[in-house]
């Protein structure tokens, strides 16, 4: 790892660099310097940009490679930061497990880092070759060979649609299903290759880019994770603690969006009520209207700044 790249001015390291550096900061800048949970420490950018900040972070990961990487790079702010090993939807055992109860912030930057993309081995990337695995959590059995290998035609469908918002869902679940006798699925590229030849090259991204993010969401659940994040986040800020979250697909940012505005709403209107009624839900402020998304010079210095949006809402 290089601490003098010219990404270390961001608090990036080469394992990842942090998207929307100083609009995260400024997410959590309320006056009050508490506890905060990264519960996706990566390469852990994001977690010493705040505890540069005087804040303390207890960093979540459910890849032991990502927590090894970040533990070594922040040691040195030495009690302030602690990391677990875990999934973010057990974000209140993990929180339990160190004899908490409350924080004031929760950051969740969503998706896979650099590094769990540019490494061959994990799977992730169908620009590189590699066991087609895609396990954020290398301890978990379920790989994306097994989903390609194992699921129904209409549950292949289903993922690539739902989750990959793939118009050619149906054609590839079905000549996967056809063919996966005799070809092997085992590796990255032999999928992306199989699904090139399938629907050929029609537009400026690589044909297998849709199919890969809908097995990446499936096999990491990755929808039902925020979902149970963003839920147990409510019992477990204080009022006036803030979470932040980072998306960087309109899958994820949908979920959030209509989080918030659930919890945001003070009444809820129908059009068959005399009036509007309190809302049962209502325990949040959006602090951020619109998604805060990086600016020019951001987006040419890391790619993945191009479609994060980050929305911030606070506990009242
Ligand atoms: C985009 S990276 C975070 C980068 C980090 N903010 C930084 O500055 O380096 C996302 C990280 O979240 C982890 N992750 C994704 N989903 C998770 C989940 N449901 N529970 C725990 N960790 C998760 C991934 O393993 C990955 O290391």
């Amino acid at each position: 790892m290089s601490s003098q790249s010219p990404s270390s001015d961001y608090g990036g390291s080469d394992y990842h660099i942090p998207v929307l550096p100083q609009q995260t900061l400024e997410a959590f800048r309320t006056g009050r310097n508490g506890l905060i949970v990264d519960a996706t420490a990566g390469g852990g950018g994001h977690s010493e940009l705040l505890l540069k900040a005087g804040y303390q972070v207890i960093a979540l990961d459910r890849d032991l490679d990502a927590l090894q990487e970040t533990s070594k790079r922040l040691a040195k702010y030495g009690e302030a930061y602690r990391n677990i090993h875990s999934n973010f939807s057990d974000i209140d055992e993990a929180l339990a497990s160190q004899g908490i109860e409350k924080v004031d912030g929760i950051l969740a930057d969503f998706g896979v880092s650099s590094h769990q993309l540019d490494e061959a081995e994990r799977g992730f990337s169908f620009m590189r070759n590699g066991p087609l695995d895609m396990r954020m959590n290398q301890t978990q059995t379920m790989t994306a060979q097994d989903v390609v290998e194992e699921y129904s035609e209409s549950e292949l469908k289903r993922i690539f649609r739902e989750y990959g918002e793939e118009k050619f869902a149906s054609k590839i679940a079905r000549c996967i299903v056809q063919d996966r006798g005799e070809k092997s699925f085992a590796t990255t590229l032999e999928l992306a290759d199989f699904i090139l030849k399938i629907i050929g090259k029609r537009e400026k991204i690589h044909p297998a880019t849709r199919v890969f993010q809908a097995l990446r969401v499936e096999v990491n659940d990755e929808l039902g994770e925020i979902k149970t994040l963003m839920r147990k986040s409510l019992d477990l800020l204080n009022p006036g603690g803030r979470m932040a979250l980072i998306s960087f697909h309109s899958l994820e940012d949908r979920l959030v969006k209509r989080f918030i505005a659930q919890h945001a709403a003070e009444t809820i209107d129908r059009p068959e009520w005399p009036e509007p009624r309190p809302n049962p839900d209502y325990c949040l402020k959006a602090i951020t209207r619109k998604p805060l998304m990086a600016d020019a010079e951001e987006c040419e210095r890391n790619v993945r700044a191009r479609t994060a949006k980050l929305r911030v809402a606070e506990r009242i």
